[in-house]
């Protein structure tokens, strides 16, 4: 950006695994810097400061949104705590990117909406799908006819589980594989084909692999319909050994596309003694392995916060807010509530009382 548009002021709330995402990532940015991270754990703000050269550190992230020198916050917390720290942020005028999923409930999703803009602030979706370059060329070739009519637009991600406890506590994350990445896969869908309202989804899931760590499911499948007629086809799971898969396929009427993120990104390689880093979750380096380069831009994660900053200073229009997390979260309980009763369900979707969409799942409303 020119000098009369400064780099967008953001602070970092989480100090883990997507936080150094997001501080890797705004690094890299043109549009934005980091000027702030916190975090509760003693040194773990600090760690994360040192590492990317951020001026400061909290241990309360209260203490972030009470420095007026900030103008926006990335959220990289636990999903129980998207709501409660959006809410604060919001009244303290500070622009929120939240973490997917965009929270536990549709109210809550409802609630963070109505405050960001009684507030005046952008309340943008960290979806990255939306900004991953190999899947916006395949949205950039639907779009431009080259498929014909999109009928059905797959997307999978999997990986041998997560890497912090709290993803495994259903009380605290809301849901197994199908909240933490059915979220991208749902959204990605929805995205891709133009954001046709979802009429109907059919999930199937289970714990196949990690019952002793988790009541949450580790493998799960779900159909989206939409009101155009095209179908989503949603896979995800926490139990495939080996790195992280994340790839798509298109079918249209007169062409398709596939997409793997990280295989047509990778240089296949084989290593007696093993080396530093291949590829997120995968368990070793040695024998054969697929090391990525330049994973976080493959994902469009540093794309994604230059646009978000671009779309704070007025210079481009938001493309993953609040409202399309809020599709997400309602697809999240209609998808339990599926696997749970066993059928299709329709949307719109009350989940009534639920406090967490795999609730429905143990004990569909009916
Ligand atoms: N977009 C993606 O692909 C992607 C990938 C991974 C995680 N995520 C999302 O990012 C969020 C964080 O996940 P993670 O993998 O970084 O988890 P993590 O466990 O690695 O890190 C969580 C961080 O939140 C901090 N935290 C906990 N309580 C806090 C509080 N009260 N105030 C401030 N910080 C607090 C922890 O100290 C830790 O630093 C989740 O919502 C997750 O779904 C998104």
């Amino acid at each position: 950006m020119s000098q009369s548009q400064p780099r967008v002021r953001t602070g970092i709330i989480g100090s883990q695994f997507e936080a150094d995402v997001h501080a890797a990532s705004i690094a890299v940015g043109q549009a934005v810097q980091a000027v702030a991270v916190a975090s509760p754990t003693a040194g773990h703000a600090q760690a994360l400061a040192d590492r990317y050269e951020i001026p400061k550190a909290f241990t309360d992230y209260r203490k972030l949104l009470d420095d007026p020198d900030i103008e926006m916050v990335t959220i990289a917390a636990p999903n129980q705590l998207h709501c409660q720290i959006t809410l604060e942020a919001a009244a303290a005028g500070k622009h929120v990117v939240v973490e997917k999923p965009m929270a536990m409930t549709i109210a809550e999703c409802d609630e963070m909406i109505s405050a960001c803009a009684a507030a005046g602030v952008h309340l943008f979706y960290a979806e990255e799908l939306f900004f991953t370059p190999k899947y916006v060329k395949a949205k950039e070739i639907a779009d431009q006819g080259g498929l014909g009519e999109v009928f059905l637009v797959k997307q999978t991600e999997m990986h041998s589980g997560p890497h912090a406890d709290w993803f495994w506590d259903v009380e605290r994350s809301g849901g197994g594989a199908f909240m933490d990445m059915g979220c991208h896969g749902t959204a990605f869908c929805y995205w891709f084909l133009g954001r046709p309202q979802p009429v109907a989804i059919t999930a199937h899931m289970g714990t196949y692999v990690h019952k002793e760590r988790t009541r949450g499911d580790d493998h799960s499948f779900a159909v989206v319909e939409f009101a155009n007629g095209a179908i989503g086809q949603v896979e995800d799971s926490w139990a495939r050994p080996g790195g992280m898969d994340d790839r798509i396929e298109v079918y249209g009427s007169e062409g398709v596309t596939y997409a793997n993120l990280h295989m047509g990104n990778a240089l296949p390689t084989y290593s007696e003694k093993g080396y530093g880093y291949a590829v997120e979750k995968a368990p070793t380096t040695r024998g054969w392995s697929y090391p990525v380069f330049e994973e976080l831009w493959n994902y469009g994660f540093p794309q994604e916060m230059d646009h978000f900053a671009r779309c704070v200073r007025g210079l481009e229009e938001p493309r993953a807010t609040g409202r399309d997390g809020r599709v997400v979260q309602e697809l999240l309980f209609a998808g339990y509530q599926s696997a749970g009763l066993g059928r299709r369900v329709a949307l719109p979707f009350d989940p009534g009382p639920a406090r967490r969409p795999i609730d429905l799942w143990f004990e569909p409303v009916q």
